[in-house]
């Protein structure tokens, strides 16, 4: 029997909070200093595109918690248009996140530029950038199916806009905020489904109630100050570490400092009303942002979860692989609903998820919007080949179910973990007992 024992202080630092703090550096006037920048590839292409777009900044290393090093960005800009045209076209790799928030900003620069990635990125859907966009009066062009290349050409006349999300995307949402600060005039998002709100944090944006759903107030051209940036731990990473903590038996782990903003952390009281043992421990705020430990204990066995509430679908979307992969190996069973956006993500993850449940013997069926495991028919002998689909985590959700309870799997590219938890890998192997 495995068990995995110890504390977790090396979590990858949070991947929404990075892409934000380097572009909202990027934005503002004067240095701004971010404290444990992430690593992940994601957050290094961000990093890449601001600095193709005539950004200064740098990386170092410096003494972190725990005895650690950790990584310190330094960012140095004049504010809202402080960005010069790329020579290239800018390459954001597998980062929907640096794409479509770096298209917010792009869209007020007076220049022309273009967006691409690697093929997963320029499969994934774009018009939800290119319309809000096209509303404030950029010029915005894609392929006929409506993915990258982004051609953008900026303008300083943006107008503001009244924008009512078509999808819950917490990246839709920023890059019409991004934009929004350079329009000349108050902008207004409507969110029917909230998402995660870090960029509303970050920047101090005041949301307001009305008829039932939340509206976020963009002043425009407002400069921002410079301020500094301490990033915490990623819950969605810490997510995989909690899954290999319930499915072996005897485990305690603790891992430390982890963001436990409500809209990033629902899947842990998803989790306890399940029957889990997660205990948080040691909650404050640092920067607007709650931080905690999550304590992870033994369990006597969990519930199948079912999934269905759409808030709840935005809040976990990215949990969603690892607790169903979670669910499926502790109870048999696993049920998801209202969640379309699943397959529009690194692979289209019902796909990939059903796909490879199917290879390990559960009985799954899928449908547009989710899918359901009814349960074990058999358990393979052998070792089983799963495939990632280039998705980091695909790939970690059926590495988690391997390690903790000792099915032989085979992960393809299992390489691509790097996107958002380099260190991944490492840290499972450190908590094996
Ligand atoms: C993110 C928002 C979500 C999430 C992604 C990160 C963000 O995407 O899946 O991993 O940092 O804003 P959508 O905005 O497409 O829902």
């Amino acid at each position: 029997m495995r068990v995995f024992k110890g504390e977790v202080t090396a979590l990858p630092p949070d991947k929404s909070i990075s892409h934000r703090a380097a572009l909202i550096g990027a934005l503002s006037e004067g240095t701004t200093e971010i404290t444990n920048f992430s690593a992940g590839f994601d957050n290094q292409s961000t990093l890449g595109v601001l600095k193709s777009a005539g950004i200064t900044l740098r990386q170092e290393e410096v003494d972190g918690a725990y005895g650690r090093r950790i990584r310190k960005v330094v960012i140095e800009s004049t504010g809202l248009w402080s960005f010069q045209p790329p020579s290239d076209p800018l390459m954001c790799n597998n980062s929907g996140s640096t794409m479509r928030m770096f298209a917010g900003i792009l869209a007020a620069q007076p220049f022309a530029s273009e967006l691409i990635g690697d093929s997963s990125l320029m499969k994934r859907p774009m018009k939800r950038v290119a319309d809000p966009l096209r509303l404030m009066g950029v010029a915005v062009q894609l392929s006929p199916s409506g993915t990258a290349p982004m051609y953008i050409n900026g303008t300083k006349e943006l107008k503001p806009i009244n924008y009512r999300l078509p999808v819950p995307s917490a990246q839709v949402k920023s890059l019409v905020a991004f934009a929004a600060l350079h329009a000349d005039g108050e902008s207004r998002i409507i969110e029917p489904v909230l998402s995660r709100d870090h960029t509303e944090v970050m920047l101090g944006l005041k949301s307001i109630e009305c008829d039932g759903e939340r509206v976020i107030v963009i002043p425009g051209r407002k400069a921002l100050a410079a301020k500094p940036f301490f990033i915490p731990a990623d819950p969605s990473a810490a997510c995989f570490i909690v899954a290999l903590g319930l499915l072996a038996r005897g485990s305690e782990i603790i891992i430390r400092d982890v963001c436990l903003n409500p809209t990033r952390a629902a899947f842990l009281a998803l989790l306890t009303d399940a029957g889990a043992g997660l205990t948080i421990e040691n909650q404050r705020v640092i920067g607007g942002e709650t931080i905690g430990d999550i304590l992870v204990e033994n369990h006597a066995g969990l519930e199948p979860l079912v999934i269905q509430d759409p808030q709840l679908v935005s809040f976990i979307i990215d949990e969603i692989p690892m607790l169903a992969v979670l669910s499926a190996f502790a109870s048999g069973q696993f049920e998801l609903h209202n969640a379309a956006e699943l397959r529009t993500k690194e692979s289209d993850r019902i796909d990939a998820l059903v796909v490879n449940l199917q290879r390990l013997g559960f009985d799954c069926e899928q449908y547009p919007d989710g899918f359901i495991v009814k349960g074990r028919k058999i358990t393979p002998s052998g070792t089983v080949v799963i495939e990632s689909f280039d998705d980091h985590r695909i790939a970690m959700s059926f590495a988690i179910a391997s390690k903790a309870t000792g099915c032989p799997i085979d992960i393809s590219d299992s390489d691509v973990v790097g996107v958002s938890f380099p260190n991944f890998f490492e840290l499972l192997e450190s908590l094996e007992v």
